[in-house]
């Protein structure tokens, strides 16, 4: 255990420039040229077999173990966000409007330094490691191009593993835990359509506005009221739109937001409130509502076996890390799509530092991280790969 700390810090350095690197030229989704570009000629430079352009963007490498045996894959994500950095850092993004918000710089890091770690031991391993460089994570489909485009096989992973950096919780901390760990999301677009007119004569008008104002508050009913309290849902109206003028009731109002739910049956019931609501209560208001539900991502649901091994060997190599078994996040990641196929986890991996201020949330302007995480995370996936590709096993 010693030892693979001991490889994976002796990264560090070249792990941090790198991410500092990338850091400075974010690429939004399904735009990653230059990220790629680099992912490709790292990968190269150790001699492994390397396929660029899949899922657009993509990139996908393998490295041969010296003796047949299982396939682990190895699953890291590229793209930056539209947000204009605010962190004042040398190494702020040069790029206009986008920024490296959630560590996806740290997560290709650390997948160059587990694919130059996994080489050198190449004739150790029993079996082979498919290394996944993912587009186009945040809400664009990068997962289902990559699994359109066969990142998922043949040959099918016996284990898929990814690692989070999560500055929700401090440098120090581990979240692995069995089942759901983050939520299945689906996206709302609602438009409620009444009678426009004059803001002094609203009984000639059907207001719409009124409609939408109650079509907010009575969805609040769904999760306090038709879920069992012990389950978890989140449903949230994040954007309203109607009218421009302060003497005319509009024709319409655009609403949008965001619906999470962790299993199946909850999904299914708030989705039946969720529309149930949304129609009747507009129609209690004499007008009428098109909603649109569009689903992002299921549920990411981490193998209980898998899960219990990588807690295994985070208690190895971390003896005194805080180590969360029974962690969950209503956000929602498309690493789901690959766990939905193939068993594996995903490992989130404590990266704030609030005395050093890098503790802004994911998606801040502010955003950043401790980087001595970057090892943390490698460990991690190094060690788990050794295990599972281990010839004696
Ligand atoms: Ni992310």
């Amino acid at each position: 255990m010693q030892e693979i700390l001991d490889a994976a810090r002796s990264l560090f350095d070249d792990a941090r420039s790198l991410r500092r690197e990338l850091h400075q030229h974010p690429e939004l989704g399904f735009r990653e040229e230059r990220t790629a570009r680099r992912v490709v000629q790292e990968l190269e430079a150790l001699g492994l077999e390397v396929a660029a352009g899949v899922g657009k963007t993509g990139v996908v490498a393998t490295l041969e173990g010296a003796q047949p045996g299982p396939l682990v894959l190895l699953r890291f994500d590229m793209d930056a966000l539209p947000i204009q950095e605010e962190t004042g850092a040398s190494y702020a993004s040069q790029v206009p409007g986008v920024m490296h918000a959630c560590g996806h710089d740290g997560h290709v890091a650390i997948g160059l330094s587990a694919a130059k770690l996994l080489s050198a031991r190449q004739a150790e391993l029993a079996g082979s490691v498919r290394f996944v460089f993912q587009p186009a994570e945040e809400g664009l489909g990068g997962a289902q191009a990559m699994l359109a485009d066969g990142a998922l096989g043949p040959p099918k992973p016996d284990q898929v593993l990814a690692v989070h950096l999560w500055n929700e919780k401090p440098l120090g901390w581990l979240g692995i835990s069995p089942g759901p760990v983050m939520a299945a999301g689906d996206i709302f677009h609602i438009q409620v359509t009444g009678k426009g007119g004059h803001g002094a004569l609203p009984h000639l008008a059907r207001d719409p506005v009124v409609a939408a104002a109650a079509i907010v508050t009575a969805l609040q009913s769904v999760v306090t009221r038709n879920l069992s309290p012990l389950a978890a849902a989140v449903i949230s109206v994040t954007s309203l739109h109607g009218g421009e003028a302060f003497n005319v009731i509009p024709s319409s109002v655009e609403m949008k937001g965001t619906i999470r739910t962790f299993e199946a049956e909850a999904r299914r019931t708030v989705l039946e409130r969720f529309n149930r609501i949304v129609s009747d209560v507009a129609s209690a208001h004499a007008c009428t509502a098109t909603i649109e539900l569009t689903p992002l991502t299921p549920a990411m649901v981490n193998d209980a076996g898998v899960a219990q091994r990588m807690q295994s060997l985070a208690r190895r190599l971390f003896p005194d890390f805080d180590l969360e078994t029974n962690y969950r996040s209503m956000v929602s990641e498309d690493m789901a799509f690959f766990l939905e196929q193939a068993p594996g986890c995903f490992i989130f991996v404590g990266s704030a530092n609030p005395e050093r201020g890098l503790d802004a949330s994911h998606h801040h302007p502010k955003f950043d991280f401790d980087e001595q995480a970057l090892i943390y995370g490698l460990a991690l996936l190094v060690g788990a790969t050794l295990d599972a590709l281990h010839p004696s096993r």
